[in-house]
């Protein structure tokens, strides 16, 4: 499965891709596989657009207004861990190469970003001069943007227009329906979704090359399934495992991210759909016993089940199930007799669909 993947194409800046010249300048350090090292997540950030994996469309838009310039202002909205701020950085240095400090202003939620600082630091830089080649302008970075009070956006909407000539704005968000109308109608949104797991796959494992990880490949699939299609985490939970337990099995990586292992809620599944209502019970409290919430056990259910190769009609009936059991408990209904009910209604289904 590993070797299928085609990661040999992509290059990243880091020790390997140096040591065989492809790589480009980097500030960062050599030494790999000490514990050490820079997070992973910093050591291995893409410095150049095409280095970012997945949602190749939106990317490949990005990388034409990193080579033509006159970058519109934009939106980039999405899941975390999918490289938004990545990109931006990506585009920001692509664009302005050795003026960034100057013709840059770089702003995230740990700044403060209220009115004062809109109608101040950021008005100011937008009238302040700077020398750039033709088609490019200073950029304004708000990363984390739906953070920012809905007053702060609102002092922002003129002076996006006033100074747009001289100045464009990137922004990056989770959500963009937290950023106000106006400010969406005046930019181009750009929307990430979140990694496939063969793109998420094909990274770790590129990264377990670097690292010389010592792996197994259930060991990286449990890093993909963990991770959910947010790159961060899952290099997060990789460095995590290999600095606890130094081999990356499925074993390790779940007590690492403690979460209940997939296998036994797959079989959990595997005995409703057989009606055996006692032994899915004995699994299901099992996961109690080693002291998973509720909430940790029915998100992994309602992956799993939406994963599980059965019938159509059957899937379907299931989720919906675990959909109002994932309500209730949302509600604070938390105990083990909403679980077994779901258990229960589970099997009934599944006797329904055979009678
Ligand atoms: N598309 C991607 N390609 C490669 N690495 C990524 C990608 N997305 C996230 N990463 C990794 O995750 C880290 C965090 O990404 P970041 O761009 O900050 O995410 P966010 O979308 O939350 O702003 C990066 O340092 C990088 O190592
Ligand atoms: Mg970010």
């Amino acid at each position: 499965m590993a070797e299928a993947m085609e990661v040999d194409d992509c290059q990243y800046n880091t020790a390997a891709a140096r040591d065989t010249g492809k790589g480009k300048a980097s500030a960062v350090p050599t030494s790999h596989g000490k514990s050490y090292d820079l997070p992973w997540v910093e050591k291995y950030r893409p410095t150049l657009i095409k280095d970012i994996v997945g949602n190749t469309e939106a990317v490949s838009r990005l990388q034409i207004i990193s080579e033509e310039g006159n970058m519109p202002h934009f939106i980039l909205s999405g899941p975390p861990g999918t490289g938004k701020t990545t990109s931006i950085l990506c585009l920001a240095h692509a664009l302005l190469g050795p003026q960034y400090k100057a013709a840059v202003l770089e702003l995230n939620a740990s700044d403060e970003r209220g009115i004062d600082v809109v109608r101040n630091t950021i008005k100011m830089f937008a009238q302040k001069k700077a020398t750039l080649p033709p088609g490019r302008h200073k950029l304004v970075i708000l990363d984390e943007a739906d953070s920012m009070t809905s007053g702060a956006q609102q002092a922002l909407r003129r002076t996006m227009e006033i100074y747009s000539n001289t100045t464009r704005f990137a922004l990056a968000c989770n959500q963009s329906s937290k950023i106000i109308e106006p400010i969406q109608s005046r930019c181009a949104v750009v929307r990430y979704s979140r990694l496939s797991d063969q793109e998420l796959l094909a990274r770790v494992l590129e990264i377990c090359r670097f690292e010389k990880v010592a792996y197994v490949d259930d060991g990286l699939e449990a890093i993909v399934f963990t991770a959910d299609g947010d790159m961060r985490q899952a290099l997060n939970n990789l460095q995590a495992t290999v600095s606890g337990f130094g081999l990356v099995n499925s074993e390790n990586v779940f007590r690492v991210c403690d979460q209940p292992h997939p296998l036994m809620v797959h079989k959990m599944v595997g005995l409703c759909l057989e009606a055996k209502l006692d032994e899915a019970w004995g699994c299901m409290r099992a996961l109690c016993d080693m002291g998973f919430s509720a909430i940790d056990i029915i998100t992994t259910l309602f992956r799993i089940v939406r994963n599980f190769t059965m019938h159509e009609f059957l899937k379907l009936e299931y989720i919906r199930e675990v959909g109002f059991c994932h309500i209730r408990i949302s509600d604070g209904v938390n105990s083990r007799l909403q679980l077994s009910g779901l258990l229960a209604k589970l099997c009934k289904i599944t006797l329904k669909s055979k009678a």
